[in-house]
């Protein structure tokens, strides 16, 4: 049966991680896979999880399914955090939300279910985007395209060419938007682009779905989500995607969530049933660990406030491992302009190196990025980051 099955090539991000364990360097630093890690170099575990487990453990209920579209304490939670609290399209019971097995399983359920209303759509994502974007798209049986984002000359965003791909795209493409933090690259574009963006999805009758995968690591929570104010506003039917996985720190827990907003609380109750049936038919129903815990933090006062402040932690040493970055390979003489480093946004920067260069980072010196010249600023520390500026201006 599997003897004409074909060896799958590793994954671009997550094979990096096993490349990485099997490498025998000690001195071997691991930028590929965003992941934050603290100024020691541990995964932290936040204090508020640690604070929610504890209550959790001591009020111990037994395990039994969840409903099919998660805890709604969760759902609703997500609501909020995405939406705004006071938010009326969410007072007025117009979002559809479920939680998902992490920011990749919100995605995943949204391409099923748009695979099922718009099954000959188009998926544009940026050019270039998470290396997943296209394969999940693929999988859930997309045809799946670029619009121009990356502009390497200009060492910014090609937003004439972006803008002018979304204005030419045919009615019901579906266009994958990063909500803050643009993974791989760290550009994000301004309010008035957005602004833009969001006239070209209306007018062109667009499918925008957004991936918010880093809310709180850009400028602030409010600030991050700041764009989907601009796409309920402009009263336009679309998705969102969420993860917990960075800012809370609990990857392995896969605690996500799509989000539909729909234009009545009639068509979010039917969308909601769909979305029922996508997860049924995948897997059931979802975990429920990670969800309770976030879910506790959230509607939790003290533990909440206790979240901020350590995500906001997490925000500030990142930015302070730009600056470092930047000062640093200047002073160790690369002589191109760097500054573009403090300019990004969130966990990764498109550092504009070749895949040779990653490459000779790689095998040469231990330092793992991605090929396409993307390292997690994330995972820097004080004691790691003048051997990475040193292979680095090594190989520039
Ligand atoms: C990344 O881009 O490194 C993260 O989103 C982790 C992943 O699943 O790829």
């Amino acid at each position: 049966l599997f003897t004409a099955v074909e060896m799958a090539p590793r994954d671009p991000i997550l094979g990096l991680n096993e490349q990485f364990n099997a490498d025998p360097n000690p001195a071997k630093v691991n930028l590929g896979v965003g992941v934050y890690f603290d100024d020691n170099g541990k995964l932290p575990l936040l204090k508020c999880v640690q604070e929610a487990e504890k209550q959790l453990v001591d009020a111990a209920k037994p395990r039994g399914y969840l409903p099919i579209d998660g805890i709604a304490a969760y759902d609703k939670a997500v609501q909020g955090l995405v939406f705004g609290t006071d938010s009326a399209i969410v007072s007025e019971g117009r979002v559809a939300t479920v939680q998902a097995v992490g920011g990749t399983g919100g995605l995943k359920i949204g391409a099923d279910f748009l695979k099922r209303l718009n099954p000959n759509a188009t998926v544009l994502i940026s050019d270039p985007s998470w290396e997943n974007h296209r394969a999940l798209f693929q999988n859930a049986g997309f045809k799946v395209d670029t619009y121009p984002y990356y502009d390497a000359a200009k060492r910014g965003v090609n937003f004439d060419g972006m803008i002018a791909a979304l204005n030419g795209a045919p009615a019901g493409t579906v266009v994958v938007l990063h909500a803050c933090c643009h993974n791989p690259t760290g550009y994000d574009i301004t309010p008035a682009q957005w602004d833009q963006v969001v006239a070209a999805v209306k007018s062109r009758n667009l499918v925008a779905f957004l991936d918010m995968a880093y809310q709180g690591f850009g400028e602030g929570i409010k600030e991050d989500g700041a764009v989907i104010e601009k796409f309920v506003a402009a009263g336009l039917d679309f998705f969102v995607s969420t993860s917990f996985s960075k800012s809370f720190s609990l990857y392995g827990e896969r605690v996500g969530g799509l989000s539909v907003a729909c234009a009545s609380k009639d068509d979010a109750t039917r969308v909601l049933s769909q979305l029922k049936i996508v997860i049924r038919t995948n897997y059931s129903n979802p975990p429920t660990h990670g969800a309770q815990i976030v879910a506790t933090v959230l509607t939790t006062p003290a533990l909440r406030a206790m979240w901020e402040e350590e995500l906001a932690g997490m925000r500030v040493r990142i930015k302070q491992m730009r600056t470092a970055l930047q000062d640093k390979l200047k002073a160790a003489g690369v002589k191109q302009d760097m500054s573009f480093i403090t300019l990004q946004k969130g966990m990764f920067s498109y550092t504009g190196l070749s895949v040779e260069q990653m490459q000779r980072l790689r095998g040469e010196f231990g330092v793992y990025g991605v090929d396409s010249g993307r390292i997690c600023v994330a995972a820097l520390n004080s004691k790691n980051i003048d051997a990475v500026v040193a292979a680095i201006a090594k190989v520039s």
